[in-house]
């Protein structure tokens, strides 16, 4: 296949450099937007009378048959062209002759990658928030059905009050909530159209930059510097960015999924559907999806390190260093895509043990600080009132107890102000009940969440 710029060279390029160069293997996946931007392009120049009217009507008609014979295999992506620009242009030349050669007429591969990037990673980001806001909704019946699922928050990993399952799934899609701000931030902050930017001085035709801007959906109209334009990847960056938040919110919540399915803790058990066996130990039922999630997260922390890396030294304008942001980003927004997916359907089909995590926050002395408050409440200064209850923690702890199954007589060995209302005051539902600050997981307080939750995800 004729590379586009033969005329200067007297010798073709060496093989093996040339493969080297080449991008076709991983930018065919740009086909469809390359020709979105090469149509607004084309029909730009018809009306702006650059080239004639018919010739781009020809081309832009031919561009659609391209399109469509590439996604229904009648035309295969050769992979010997240098890049997807390459090939459009030369499928395009080859069907329609003089007039697919006067289609790069104002226009640069440095501007049209630039566009095709800038296109691809929008329908990307939509994507990821579809995503996301599916994951939302599994959360958001989970927590629906379980305002009232006891269990043990943690700091340290160690038992420290009662929540209930309701609010621990709150702290995630709190999480989610903040992803998606961050993936439509960037949206609005990409939305300006590089083509007419030239190679990356502009162009001598009179190009209207705001039309194809506007055909190609752009609201903030065309870029204002050219030489920017073409060697901006900024917004990949922030969306690797906002791709590594996602994942390491996806691998914080796995790694508490394979603690929970732990056989130590029994919390939850995976779906049959969403966990694989041992070839050796009969008995095992591994969390795989979970851990590769936690494993991708690395993977997807890589490539926002590697663009980093490779736009850090790169003088103005376009260098072809900036070729190499497309594996790992492609890559970046694949393998999110998987984990989100996965992750998803996981949570979608996992069973929680109601009593075992119940059980769990009240053998772990999770009502202390209840039990404290308790007495202060009852005029005992709150540092007294703590040793007391620290001193019936390492009671109960050596005779192997809960606080709420000690005698009425073995708390009044402590203090005396304890009365019969004790066990009230630290049974778990009140624990939680009374726990009614904003954003706590008192039931009252949880309903609010869960309405603002609803209605966040009709809009
Ligand atoms: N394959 C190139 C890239 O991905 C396309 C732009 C080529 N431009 C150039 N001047 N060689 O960046």
């Amino acid at each position: 296949m004729a590379n586009l710029w033969g005329g200067r060279f007297k010798e073709a390029t060496d093989a093996s450099a040339y493969r080297f160069n080449q991008s076709i293997f991983f930018d065919k996946r740009l086909y469809a937007e390359d020709i979105e931007g090469s149509v607004a392009h084309a029909t730009m120049l018809g009306k702006c009378g650059i080239i004639p009217s018919s010739e781009s009507e020809e081309i832009v008609s031919e561009l659609k048959k391209i399109k469509a014979d590439i996604e229904s295999g009648v035309l295969m992506i050769s992979e010997d062209a240098e890049d997807i620009h390459s090939f459009i242009e030369a499928v395009l030349t080859e069907r329609i002759g003089d007039a697919g050669k006067r289609l790069h007429t104002g226009r640069s591969r440095n501007d049209q990658v630039a566009l095709d990037m800038k296109l691809y990673t929008g329908k990307n980001i939509k994507e990821k928030d579809e995503l996301l806001k599916e994951l939302q909704s599994v959360l958001l019946s989970i927590m629906e059905n379980n305002t009232d699922t006891f269990m043990p928050g943690f700091t340290h990993l160690q038992k420290a009050q009662p929540v209930t399952l309701a609010h621990h799934m709150g702290a995630y899609f709190e999480m989610f909530i903040r992803d998606r701000q961050r993936l439509s931030d960037i949206l609005k902050r990409m939305d300006q159209c590089p083509l007419g930017a030239g190679a990356l001085a502009g162009t001598t035709y009179g190009l209207d930059r705001s039309l194809t801007a506007s055909l190609l959906g752009f609201e903030g109209g065309p870029t204002r510097n050219s030489m920017d334009s073409v060697s901006d990847r900024d917004y990949l960056i922030d969306y690797l960015e906002a791709l590594s938040l996602i994942m390491m919110h996806l691998s914080r919540f796995s790694e508490e999924i394979i603690i929970w399915n732990s056989n130590e803790y029994s919390f939850v058990e995976i779906d049959d559907r969403y966990s694989t066996g041992s070839s050796i130990m009969p008995q095992k039922k591994n969390p795989d999806i979970a851990e590769l999630v936690r494993g991708k997260t690395g993977r997807v922390y890589g490539a926002l390190m590697s663009l980093l890396t490779t736009m850090k030294g790169i003088p103005l304008a376009y260098d072809k260093d900036m070729q190499e942001d497309k594996e790992v980003s492609f890559d970046a927004m694949d393998n999110t895509a998987d984990c989100i997916r996965e992750f998803t359907g996981m949570m979608k089909t996992i069973t929680f043990n109601k009593d075992v995590m119940e059980k769990s926050a009240k053998n772990g002395f999770t009502n202390a600080t209840d039990a404290a408050d308790y007495l202060v409440k009852k005029g005992v200064p709150f540092r007294d009132a703590h040793s007391v209850v620290g001193r019936l923690v390492l009671k109960c702890a050596m005779e192997n107890k809960a606080l709420d199954d000690l005698k009425l007589e073995e708390f009044k060995e402590e203090s005396d102000v304890f009365e019969e209302d004790i066990y009230e005051a630290i049974s778990m539902k009140t624990c939680v009940e009374s726990r009614l600050t904003a954003g706590a997981p008192g039931r009252e307080k949880m309903m609010e969440a869960i309405g603002y939750y609803r209605e966040y995800l009709k809009n």
